[in-house]
């Protein structure tokens, strides 16, 4: 298959971290924006990118560009695409879209007439139809209408690629995996020096280093990516993709890694999740108040995400836990840098430590920061 554009998806607030993987993956980044990058490559490329990337969410290959100014115009243009050489007439899709064009009052509308385009060009060519419906599983066709500029996307990855398939035990207010991934390397951690993840929760930040730091693309634990179902995919390349990933992951990880948690449920779950990444065995896990956490040497990174407090009377709690923070920082951490993940800035305020950076995310819909905090003994005596 010939070379195309790639949009690669992510989170609000993550294309740059996003541009520094696909750089580091060997892709020339021609656009960043706010929720993706732009670059250009081949199927293979984007089979790749799904095995690879850890902050994205999904890696669309454009099938076919055309401007339209109505439905009818779309129905048209896509009709002509030789859609049987995308889908197999047996096979199932669904038709996912962002539309802005003043003719089209419910993307609905637009995905459908989209779905009846490439239903009547199959039906024409091969005398049978996909089925087509709302799931993810199979192939995803993705429709950007924003205007009159068209472009019809094969959605390579399907389920977004934060679903790596391990969280087994989600226990309460998990992060998302991307995200968690986003943040590690926005923290610069190389996976050498340890790190340590007090407050833990379900585990995903440690899991996620603990493949960073094996060289372990976050792709290979899944099963289903929405390329397989695409009628060029030839299954041969893939295996050779994943063996060359195998080949390249450690047997273990570079650095010590860490994740303690007061709940015991919250390490229960941390370690199944754990278990199902295949990295159990390369996390020190721990029940223990967050002060009580070993820091093993004098440098590493140490990273929290503690609760934000959303009920009235949690936050008067909560700034006595964030002041904790702030104590364990300077008297246990000394030497490693600090990163508190939190999306309530008052909070992050009973900390009193002075921040060296803070880096703006989004946790869902809620607005974070990350706050990074230099541990170094001079830093702390000024603080
Ligand atoms: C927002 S959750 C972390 C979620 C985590 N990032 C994940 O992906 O699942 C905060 C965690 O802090 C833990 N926690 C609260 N107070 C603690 C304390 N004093 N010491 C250690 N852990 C604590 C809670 O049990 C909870 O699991």
């Amino acid at each position: 298959m010939d070379k195309s554009n790639i949009f690669v998806t992510s989170h609000p607030r993550i294309g740059p971290v996003l541009a520094s993987e696909m750089s580091a993956l060997g892709y020339k980044v021609e656009k960043i924006e706010n929720m993706g990058v732009y670059a250009t490559g081949s199927f293979t490329d984007a089979i790749r990118m799904n095995l690879y990337l850890r902050s994205a969410n999904r890696v669309l290959f454009r099938l076919i560009q055309f401007n339209a100014d109505n439905p009818e115009d779309l129905y048209k243009n896509s009709k002509n695409f030789e859609w049987e050489n995308v889908l197999s007439p047996q096979g199932y899709f669904s038709v996912q879209s962002s539309v802005r064009n003043t003719t089209i009052k419910d993307n609905r509308f637009a995905n459908l007439r989209l779905k009846d385009a490439i239903v009547d060009r199959m039906k024409e060519k091969t005398g049978a139809r996909p089925n087509s419906g709302p799931l993810y599983d199979a192939s995803v066709i993705f429709l950007y209408w924003h205007d009159d500029d068209v472009i019809i996307y094969y959605d390579t990855s399907g389920e977004t690629i934060s679903r790596r398939g391990y969280r087994k035990n989600p226990f309460k207010a998990p992060m998302n995996e991307s995200l968690a991934a986003a943040i590690l390397i926005r923290t610069g951690w190389d996976g050498t020096e340890p790190f340590v993840n007090p407050m833990c929760g379900s585990g995903t930040a440690a899991i996620e280093a603990a493949m960073i730091s094996m060289n372990k693309p976050p792709g290979l634990q899944r099963e289903n990516f929405s390329f397989m179902h695409h009628r060029q995919f030839n299954s041969r390349i893939y295996r050779m993709l994943r063996n060359q990933a195998i080949v390249n992951t450690y047997s273990k990880p570079k650095a010590k890694i860490i994740a303690s948690d007061i709940n015991p449920l919250a390490i229960k779950a941390a370690k199944e999740n754990a278990k199902a990444a295949g990295v159990a065995r390369h996390i020190t896990f721990k029940v223990c108040d967050f002060s009580r956490t070993e820091i093993p040497g004098h440098k590493g990174v140490v990273f929290l995400n503690p609760e934000y407090g959303k009920r009235l009377g949690e936050e008067e709690n909560l700034k006595i836990i964030y002041a904790a923070i702030g104590d364990f920082f300077k008297k246990s951490c000394s030497g490693y840098k600090g990163y508190v993940f939190s999306g309530n800035p008052d909070l992050a305020k009973s900390i009193g430590l002075k921040t060296s950076r803070r880096t703006e995310f989004y946790n869902g819909k809620i607005d974070c920061r990350l706050l990074e905090f230099d541990l170094y003994k001079g830093s702390l005596r000024e603080a």
